[in-house]
């Protein structure tokens, strides 16, 4: 009994842990820490961010709990080794800043929640902006990852990407992917694909500000309705090719939009396709991711389930790897 407890109290605790590291980064009192490397007492702390010096005590001592802080002494705290990278560097490959966000958002849990007795299905355009802000922040680590390292892992996909080649990105939600895209590949074409006009409208926003703008190509429409032939050398989609609502027919559309020789990759979470890989750590977040996707009407699928999508569908060379535990490439050419 006692060990049973255990686990339910180490989820509890999980949660204390995650509100706590997202108040931290809510109120900029990681990044105020990291400017001090011998640490700051809370007084301190509360002085530099003008906050209220007895919070800032109860949230310290709750950071040190949850790991991410240290206490060198003389009551002051420093953060813990890798947390300015991890939770601080939005371009460092192991990000993790922008997780908390996304678990708080009302869409992951809480409208699950409400929908439960119903069954009520939503979309993409009936999510808020703050949703698509923070889902665009969990995808900036896939794109640190693969563009362009794990591209590089593609066999034949960056010697193809000279003059007169085009990349399509399926699904480019706000754009970070097209400008990565566009400046890892300079001398290619850029096509971005997505059903959401407001993502798009954000990626337009984004290239502009990039000092990107007629980088890309945006197109307004579904992976289901892409009717194109012979006309891309790369064909990529990050974290939203489970989302397809006929992935049959998306599938195909992708082969036939691609040129002879040209590469689809799929860029996504691999779902645990056994029992005992939903309870590992990176198993146990793809279930929380699961609550959104449900609602969405579809789910995570593993490395197998591509595999086999893309050999169903007529790509030859099929290969697949992992970069981290929560982020699988499955690759396939025409
Ligand atoms: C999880 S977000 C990822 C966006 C972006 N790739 C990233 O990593 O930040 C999923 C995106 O896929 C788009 N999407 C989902 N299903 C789609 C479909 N069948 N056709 C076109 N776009 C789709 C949504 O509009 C949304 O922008």
């Amino acid at each position: 009994m006692k060990r049973q407890a255990g686990k339910v109290l180490s989820h509890v605790a999980g949660y204390v842990g995650m509100r706590t590291i997202e108040i931290g980064l809510t109120h900029g009192l990681f990044e105020a820490l990291a400017k001090h490397a011998v640490g700051l007492t809370p007084e301190q702390l509360a002085a530099e961010k003008s906050v209220d010096e007895f919070y800032v005590g109860v949230w310290c001592r709750a950071a040190y709990a949850a790991e991410v802080l240290e206490s060198p002494g003389s009551g002051r705290y420093t953060l813990a080794p890798g947390m300015d990278k991890l939770l601080l560097d939005e371009d460092f490959p192991g990000y993790l800043g922008a997780i908390p966000s996304v678990m708080l958002q009302p869409e992951m849990f809480d409208h699950f929640s409400e929908r439960l007795p119903s069954g009520e299905r939503t979309w993409w355009d009936r999510t808020s902006p703050e949703w698509i802000a923070a889902v665009s922040g969990t995808g900036r680590s896939f794109y640190t990852r693969l563009v362009p390292g794990g591209l590089e892992r593609v066999p034949g996909l960056t010697d193809r990407l000279g003059s007169g080649s085009s990349i399509i990105e399926l699904a480019c939600g706000a754009g970070i992917g097209l400008a990565r895209l566009a400046r890892a590949f300079p001398e290619a074409d850029i096509v971005g694909l997505d059903g959401d006009a407001y993502s798009l409208n954000l990626t337009t926003r984004r290239l502009t500000e990039e000092g990107l703008v007629g980088r890309a190509r945006l197109i307004e429409s579904s992976l289901e309705g892409l009717d194109e032939t012979d006309r891309y050398d790369v064909a990529i989609n990050n974290i939203s090719m489970h989302e397809c609502r006929d992935i049959d027919k998306a599938t195909a559309n992708v082969y036939r939009a691609l040129k002879p020789g040209g590469t689809f990759v799929i860029s996504d979470f691999p779902f645990p396709s056994s029992e005992e890989g939903l309870r590992t750590v990176p198993g146990r977040i793809m279930t929380g991711i699961q609550f959104f996707e449900g609602q969405i009407d579809d789910q995570l699928l593993s490395v197998e389930d591509y595999v086999t999508l893309l050999g169903k569908h007529g790509f030859r060379e099929i290969g697949s790897f992992e970069i981290t535990p929560v982020h699988a490439v499955v690759h396939g050419r025409k």
